[in-house]
Formats: C-alpha cells, sequence, structure tokens
C-alpha cells in the first residue's frame, strides 16, 4: 500500500490488517518508533478531527509533523499543489495528508510525485474520504464482527457526502449483509456503489444493526437545493423514537461534524447506543496503522 487515495483501490485483506493492526494498538501494543519520517498536513478545507487525528497517530510513530498554514503559503501566491508538495518532499517530507475541496487532487498529486512519497486522501470533494470509512468499520467491527449478517443503514445527504462513497465501497468488499441508503429523493446518491436506496426513514432502519447518520452538508449545496429544515426534519432526523425501528441493541454513529437536531437529536448522540466519541478515539488507532503500513 503506497497510498491511500480511495477504497477501492485496497484488497480485503488489506483493509482487515488495518482492523486488527489499529486494535492491537488500541490494545496496547508499542508503536513502532519513525523518526525518521516527516508528514505534512495539507488541509485546504476546514476540519478538527481528522488533522488532528493524523497528526496524533503520527506522533504516535515519533515522526515529526508539519501543519502548513495554508493562509499564509506560497499557493497564495500563485503556487500550483503539485510544486508546493515538490518543494515540500525536497525538504524531506515523505507523507502528505490532503484534503481539498476538489474531487481527484490526492490521486493527481500521488502520480506526479516520486516513489518515496506516500499520499493519504482525508477527504477530496464529494468523492472519497477512505480513513474515515476505515475507523467507522473498526469501530463496527470491535462490537459487531460478523459484517456478513449485519443490516448497515446510512442516513442522509448521500449525494453530497464523500464518507457515503467510501462507506459504500467499503461495505462491497467487506461483504456487508444489508446496506440501506436513506435520503430524500433529492438526495440520492448519484451512483450507488452498493446497497439499495429508500426515501422511507422506516424502511432503510427497520431491524438495523447499525444506523450512519451523515452530516447535511450545507456548504456543498448549489444554488436552488436549499433545504425546507421542518420537512426535512420530520422525515429523515434520527430521533429516540426513529431508533426504536431499528434493533435494540443497534448502535449509532456520525462522522461529524454534528448539526444537533437536523441529522441527529440529541437524545440520540449523546444516548446510551450512540459510539460517536468511539469513532472519534478509534480514529487515531486507524491512522497510526495507516500511516505504518504506508511506509512498511
Ligand atoms: C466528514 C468530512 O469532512 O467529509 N467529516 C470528517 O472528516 N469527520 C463529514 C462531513 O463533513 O460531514
Amino acid at each position: 500500500m503506497n497510498h491511500l487515495l480511495e477504497i477501492s483501490l485496497l484488497e480485503k485483506t488489506n483493509v482487515e490488517y488495518l482492523f486488527r493492526r489499529a486494535l492491537s494498538f488500541k490494545n496496547h501494543t508499542a508503536y513502532p518508533n519513525y523518526q525518521d519520517y516527516i508528514l505534512a498536513n495539507l488541509f485546504y478545507e476546514n476540519s478538527t478531527r481528522t488533522r488532528v487525528s493524523f497528526e496524533l497517530a503520527a506522533r504516535n510513530l515519533s515522526m515529526t509533523v508539519v501543519n502548513l498554514d495554508l493562509a499564509s503559503s506560497s499557493e497564495r501566491k500563485g503556487e500550483c499543489i503539485e510544486d508546493t508538495v515538490k518543494t515540500l518532499a525536497a525538504m524531506g517530507v515523505s507523507l502528505f495528508v490532503i484534503r481539498h475541496a476538489s474531487d481527484g487532487i490526492p490521486k493527481s498529486i500521488a502520480a506526479c510525485c516520486p516513489e518515496s512519497v506516500h499520499v493519504v486522501n482525508a477527504g477530496d470533494g464529494q468523492h472519497a474520504h477512505p480513513s474515515q470509512a476505515l475507523l467507522d468499520f473498526m469501530t463496527i467491527v470491535e462490537r459487531k464482527p460478523h459484517l456478513e449478517r449485519l443490516k448497515i443503514a446510512i442516513v442522509g445527504d448521500l449525494r453530497h457526502s464523500r464518507v457515503a462513497n467510501s462507506l459504500q465501497c467499503l461495505s462491497a468488499l467487506c461483504g456487508v449483509g444489508e446496506l440501506a441508503l436513506v435520503s430524500p429523493d433529492f438526495w440520492c446518491p448519484r451512483v450507488a456503489h452498493y446497497g439499495r436506496v429508500t426515501s422511507s426513514l422506516q424502511e432503510g432502519l427497520d431491524g438495523a444493526d447499525v444506523v450512519i447518520c451523515l452530516r447535511v452538508q450545507h456548504e456543498r449545496l448549489q444554488v436552488g437545493e436549499q433545504l425546507d429544515l421542518a420537512s426535512y426534519r420530520s422525515q429523515f432526523t434520527v430521533t429516540e423514537q426513529a431508533l426504536r425501528w431499528a434493533k435494540p441493541d443497534a448502535i449509532v454513529m456520525h462522522p461529524g461534524p454534528m448539526n444537533r437536531g437536523i441529522e441527529i437529536d440529541s437524545e440520540v448522540a449523546d444516548g446510551a447506543q450512540s459510539l460517536v466519541l468511539e469513532q472519534v478515539k478509534n480514529g487515531v488507532f486507524m491512522r497510526t496503522a495507516i500511516l505504518e503500513a504506508l511506509i512498511q
């Protein structure tokens, strides 16, 4: 594994290895020392948990971390991202964690880099967010290891969500028993990689083992796509009442950041079935396993 660009470029054995390794780090396996490596976080879009957890993951491996201040970088003077990456690579940076608003940027950077450089896609446009899907599935298999027996429901803005794409691809790779993709018609996925699309929350949640809520991506809505919040709330918010359609031991997840009261109610987000903060915690272990796998 030279780069982590999208789930469809991984084999099932890569994914199973990452689950095992991340869980073993969580169970206190000692971290190897990679102090000669330098990682740069290049975030061209806002982020809290993804950027910080890649930084903590790199520190677990004793790497040096550079967080580029993009507001004052040379790109403000017109430098293209490829030149920024090549410049940093010349200084010895060999791992680049890239988040960008445009689909495909991490892939095109990976294509023009020297072989010694590793690129991680930390979310590109509406395309992919592989490390998020991997940490989400780590959180699922920790509680419910038999993915082939599970019904997973993903609820929300499936059209604009890169997390939804990566979750679908990972569900296909891991052979998830049933995947329900729940969204209003106007946000149904343009391409469903796996699973069945429905606009009925009840149908989607019925008997589900795992409920993954996705953020309403206000910043990605086009003109004319403004949301009627009251109508969205009445049909798609995962409330305590709606959660009763799922199995009694169903787990609830959300990649964050959450819009409380829009895609998920606070009673559910903070309730006994919620694993939202466990996802955040697992994110550091999964990203440690990813960085290690890239340089091995
Ligand atoms: C996601 C993202 O940025 O794609 N968040 C995250 O990485 N934790 C989901 C989102 O923004 O809704």
